[in-house]
């Protein structure tokens, strides 16, 4: 189905927890990559449907070991995991040092994630900035979505960013509740002469961010982090084709508060 590429230029924004909130809701069936060139977390914050931990050497790593015989989208699910709560993922690199042999690998991977036929592909990417060889994987996105927090130093970076993209990417902003509509108005103001599909705001909620790292509780469903990534994750859908199914539940809530963490 698509593949939509999650990622900021600079600093730690909160793109894997955004990617982890958007999988959680997101409404058709969905994969979880981690590609970030600097390495993956989640198999360091979440545990996998089991309760115990997931395989870090099961995923990109693995992935990229037998891929150089060459690539196919039906591979991809060899390597995936489940994670609480049923979410596929792709676990990412365990350090970014691998990322060195590895320059070859996201073109290919950017043309079979975007192939995979039963599933759209959220790839948290990361930090664009320093890693030129992403180029081939974003080329292969149907949608470009980069987050930024609403300070200065990061909507200054954006701005280069998406003076470097093509296409029209989605940019969120990720905003203190107590002053949300501004922050999203203030960088939509700022990127406007950019041609962006829209600018969009997720909640910075360090209570959810730490229910999303780990903690797992049926709260996690009402928190702000994951009712604003309900709300752009149906906006970022209806951008993709409307050909495509609808129909995965909603994983954010009763199995995740069923696991008891
Ligand atoms: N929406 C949010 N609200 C509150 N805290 C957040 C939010 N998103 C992320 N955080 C916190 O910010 C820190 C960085 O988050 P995260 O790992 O998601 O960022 P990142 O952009 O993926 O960083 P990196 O580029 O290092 O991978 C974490 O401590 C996380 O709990
Ligand atoms: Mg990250």
């Amino acid at each position: 189905m698509a593949l939509i590429v999650l990622a900021a230029d600079k600093g730690a924004p909160g793109v894997t927890t955004a990617a982890t909130a958007l999988g959680a809701v997101w409404p058709r069936p969905v994969l979880l990559a981690e590609c970030d060139p600097a390495g993956g977390d989640l198999a360091y914050r979440l545990p996998a449907e089991d309760g115990g931990v997931l395989n870090p050497a099961r995923g990109l790593l693995s992935l990229g070991a037998v891929a150089r015989r060459g690539l196919h989208a039906e591979q991809i699910h060899e390597h995936t995991q489940k994670l609480v709560g049923g979410l596929d993922v792709l676990t990412g690199l365990t350090h970014g040092e691998q990322a060195g042999g590895l320059t070859w690998l996201w073109g290919p991977l950017g043309r079979s994630l975007a192939a995979l036929p039963h599933a759209d592909v959220l790839a948290d990417c990361g930090r664009l900035g320093g890693h030129p060889e992403m180029g081939d994987f974003v080329a292969e996105a149907a949608q470009v979505v980069l987050f930024t927090r609403p300070s200065l130093d990061h909507v200054a970076h954006l701005r280069e960013r998406l003076a470097l993209l093509d296409g029209r990417p989605v940019v969120v902003v990720i905003a203190d509740p107590r002053s949300y509509r501004a922050s999203i108005e203030e960088v939509r103001r700022i990127v406007a002469p950019w041609d962006v599909a829209f600018v969009a705001g997720l909640a910075y909620d360090p209570k959810g961010a730490e229910l999303l790292r780990g903690q797992w509780g049926g709260r996690l469903d009402r928190s702000l982090l994951i009712r604003t990534a309900r709300e752009l994750a149906g906006r970022l859908a209806a951008l993709l084709s409307p050909r495509e199914p609808a129909g995965r539940p909603d994983r954010s809530g009763a199995a995740r508060g069923g696991a008891g963490r």
